[in-house]
């Protein structure tokens, strides 16, 4: 054991004489595409995402798979509901469709689809249907071949050791609920079991309708949070460990 520490150690020492000590900070799992063909790029995006997901938690990336919504409110006319501690998991199996990136034009685009579902806990206080809810209690929701379509325009940047990194200039995106949508809300009203079935399928039949109404908060949440934790990556992996492309001028 202290053999091997010191041989290693004396490795290292002799490393450094020898000027190689650059290591990559980018993960192993991050093989970077010599050109930017979509079909180098998806391989690459796909191969990385199960690995992706789980964070870079030495280097403050964190996880997004589960991903925790500690507490998000949404308001709606006439009910607010709120969940607290959602957990969303499932984005490490999600499929990429496309990756377009355009480095000159400070253009990326990321099409991909997944089966989510988040589980937490809910209160939901106002008026459903004229009924007055009243409800508190467990929430699954799965989402099944959620659609989305990210476009992000980039922009370059040199951190204080003249490093360069990909950056997010800002972003827009569109997506499609996909297949279907489960809602499983424990206790819609708190007063009556028979009244929260019967409301909970109401909401399941009319799924598509009820996501658009109640989903858009969720979504843009969600969103933001996977880019912000991209973008905690790019700040930490050099844009040469990304790609085999000079950055453009
Ligand atoms: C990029 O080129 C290098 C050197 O030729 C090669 O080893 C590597 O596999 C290539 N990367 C990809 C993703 O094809
Ligand atoms: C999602 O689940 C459905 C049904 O179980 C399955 O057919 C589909 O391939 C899954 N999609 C993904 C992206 O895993």
């Amino acid at each position: 054991m202290i053999l091997k520490t010191s041989s290693g150690i004396l490795l290292c020492i002799l490393c450094s004489l020898f000027g190689v000590t650059y290591s990559r900070l980018a993960p192993d799992y991050i093989r970077p595409c010599n050109d930017t063909n979509s079909e180098c790029l998806i391989k690459a995006t796909q191969d990385a995402i199960p690995e992706f997901v789980k964070g870079l938690p030495h280097l403050g990336v964190p996880p997004l798979d589960p991903f925790t919504i500690d507490k998000l409110s949404i308001p709606l006319s006439g009910l607010k509901v709120t969940f607290y501690q959602g957990k969303v998991s499932g984005f490490r199996k999600c499929i990429v469709d496309n990756v377009i990136s355009e480095l000159e034009k400070r253009h990326f685009v990321l099409e991909f689809h997944c089966n989510l579902t988040i589980k937490g806990g809910y209160d939901a206080v106002g008026k459903v249907l004229l009924f007055p809810i009243n409800g508190e209690g467990d929430a699954k929701i799965k989402l099944t071949n959620l659609k989305m379509k990210l476009d992000i325009n980039t922009k370059y940047i040199k951190d204080d050791k003249g490093v360069n990194h990909f950056a997010i200039k800002s972003y827009k995106y569109t997506f499609d609920y996909g297949d279907k949508v489960t809602f499983d809300l424990q206790n819609l009203f708190k007063e009556s079991k028979e009244l929260s079935n019967t409301v909970l399928s109401f909401l399941n039949e009319n799924w598509r309708t009820v996501s658009e109404e109640f989903g858009k908060p969720i979504v843009d949440y969600a969103v933001e949070l996977a880019l912000k934790t991209i973008e905690k990556f790019f700040l930490v992996v050099p844009y040469e460990e990304l790609i085999n492309v000079p950055i453009p001028t």
